[in-house]
């Protein structure tokens, strides 16, 4: 499909979705997140598809933000709307059942702060700068920066970039937990694709339902995802992965997962 303010291109399995508005520092318009939830559907329902990266275009940012030009004419009701918009696509990317790992090679500020966290794992420049500035604007957070922020770094350190919407360094940001690791800039994409492929050399039905346990696990008491576990651990023995598995450590060879 053509995209305008994105890049979306897969090879070998892997699709590289790239905020494509250097000019704006990637700032999400409605457009932007319109294309982003065309290729998030894409993500969902291709097969050749197994894993996603998630970069911004420009050496300067990964996505500055919503677009702050959008943002000054909204009322409650296109902003809750706008919100809602936003939150729906990230949501989606987050459950499309494959790993989605954000390549962060600049400001990651308000929206681009939320679009990376509603990746799977996440890979920081050194140059990246991570925050919630959105108090500074007057308004909050709105594509779930309230919501997986706290999630990932607790709630003191959440509350702290939330409420200060000062902006933190990559080394500060991975010292906090908000990103798994903190690479030279010139490594940035080709260290995000060997992550990437390392996941997708691993049982395909296993990543899917771990990502699922842990999404709604979460959520859930001890009991409840306990028994969810469970169920993943019981499901997964009906399949051909698990045998391959299983057959290729004790043959001492690499296993060939199929996916089912
Ligand atoms: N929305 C709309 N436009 C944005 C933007 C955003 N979130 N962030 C940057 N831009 C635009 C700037 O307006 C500027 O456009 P112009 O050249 O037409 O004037 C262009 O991108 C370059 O940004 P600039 O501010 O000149 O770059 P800088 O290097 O001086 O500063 C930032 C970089 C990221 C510190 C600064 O752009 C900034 O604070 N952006 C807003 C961050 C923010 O509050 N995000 C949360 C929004 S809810």
């Amino acid at each position: 499909m053509p995209y305008s303010h994105i890049q979306f291109e897969t090879k070998d399995g892997v699709a590289v979705l790239t905020i494509n508005r250097p000019e704006k520092l990637n700032a999400l318009n409605d457009a932007v997140i319109q294309e982003l939830s065309e290729a998030v559907t894409e993500i969902e329902t291709d097969d050749e598809i197994r894993g996603v990266l998630v970069t911004g275009a420009g050496p300067k940012a990964f996505v500055a933000g919503a677009d702050i030009g959008e943002l000054a004419t909204q009322g409650p009701l296109s902003g809750k709307a706008r919100s809602l918009a936003g939150q729906e696509v990230f949501r989606r990317l987050e459950r499309c059942g494959k790993p989605v790992v954000a390549a962060v090679n600049g400001f990651a500020l308000g929206g681009g702060c939320e679009l990376a966290m509603a990746c799977h794992l996440r890979l920081a420049s050194e140059k990246a700068k991570f925050g919630q500035p959105e108090v500074k604007l007057g308004i909050g957070p709105g594509y779930g920066g309230t919501v997986r922020l706290p999630r990932l770094v607790g709630k003191g350190r959440a509350l702290e970039l939330l409420l200060t919407g000062d902006m933190i360094d990559a080394e500060e940001a991975y010292r906090v937990g908000l990103v798994n690791r903190v690479v030279p800039a010139d490594d940035l994409m080709p260290e995000a694709e060997k992550l990437l492929r390392r996941i997708l050399g691993n049982g395909p039905v296993a990543v899917r339902l771990c990502l699922e346990a842990v999404d709604s696990g979460l959520d859930l008491s001890v009991d409840e995802s306990s028994l969810l576990e469970a169920n993943h651990f019981g499901l997964i023995a009906s399949t051909a992965d698990m045998r391959e598995g299983m057959s290729a450590f004790l043959e001492k060879r690499t296993a060939d997962f199929q996916g089912r």
